[in-house]
């Protein structure tokens, strides 16, 4: 009993900082992508920038595959100990509810998974939109380098692919207002006083990432971001 307490706290716990190092990924990932903004040259140079980095952009990248399976593992685990553990004659309301909540998430969360495999597909392997894959673009002071200003604006001038996103976007920010109170409640930062902010705060933040998120297709679908003269 004791081992079993112990490891379903234990995956909670990797489950609420996996979750929060997602968020971190996602704000930074955010902040990066709005220098589309800024036009080609700010983003290019952002891009290369990343790339720069080398083998630390490759430890990053480790990190972030670690968190995310991780996270995958620890839901898989407490889903199942969820689905063994619950009484039978278990209040029928509060049993229901409690399914859908995670059940919703299991969904939300596999969503997502697929969207990474197809985002990643798309803009970081180049296998969805081959043609927009190989642009070049030159900085400033002379450095040829990926034109992902150019590769976002195609993308994203397909309506399919606008649609996916926006969906998988909106899956994510559901999970995340979800997850956030239920992570604070794991690491034992809650309390009646606070439960209701912790709530708003999460709705807020989920919010806040989604409309980032969503300003780039919809500035590019407005026609507000457009391609350069030039590209190709
Ligand atoms: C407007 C929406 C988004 C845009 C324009 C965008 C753009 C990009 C681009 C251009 C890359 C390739 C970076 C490179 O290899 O040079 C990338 C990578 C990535 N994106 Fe996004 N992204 C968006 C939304 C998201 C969302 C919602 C998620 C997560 C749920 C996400 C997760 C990732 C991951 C995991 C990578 C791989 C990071 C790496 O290769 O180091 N992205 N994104």
């Amino acid at each position: 009993m004791l081992k079993f307490l112990r490891s379903t706290i234990l995956s909670k716990i990797v489950m609420a900082v996996s979750g929060a190092a997602i968020v971190g990924f996602l704000i930074a990932h955010l902040t990066g992508n709005l220098l589309m903004f800024g036009g080609p040259e700010k983003i290019n140079a952002y891009g290369q920038g990343l790339r720069d980095l080398g083998p630390l952009l490759w430890i990053m990248r480790g990190g972030l595959i670690v968190v995310l399976v991780l996270h995958v593992i620890s839901s898989i685990f407490l889903a199942d100990k969820n689905r063994s553990a619950r009484p039978i004659n278990y209040e029928k309301k509060k049993s229901l509810q409690s399914t859908l909540a995670s059940r919703s998430m299991f969904f939300s969360g596999l969503t997502i998974l697929t969207f990474v495999t197809y985002h990643l597909l798309h803009y970081t392997l180049g296998i969805v939109q081959p043609q927009f894959f190989h642009g070049e673009y030159t900085l400033h002071d002379g450095r040829v380098v990926h034109d992902v200003y150019t590769m976002v604006i195609y993308g994203f001038r397909n309506p399919f692919i606008t649609i996916t996103y926006v969906l998988a976007m909106t899956f994510v920010c559901l999970h995340i207002s979800h997850a956030v109170p239920s992570a604070f409640q794991t690491l034992g930062i809650n309390n009646v006083k606070y439960n209701a902010m912790i709530k708003k705060a999460s709705a807020a933040l989920a919010a806040l990432i989604l409309v980032g998120y969503l300003s780039i297709p919809a500035a590019i679908m407005a026609g507000a971001l457009k391609l350069i003269e030039g590209a190709k």
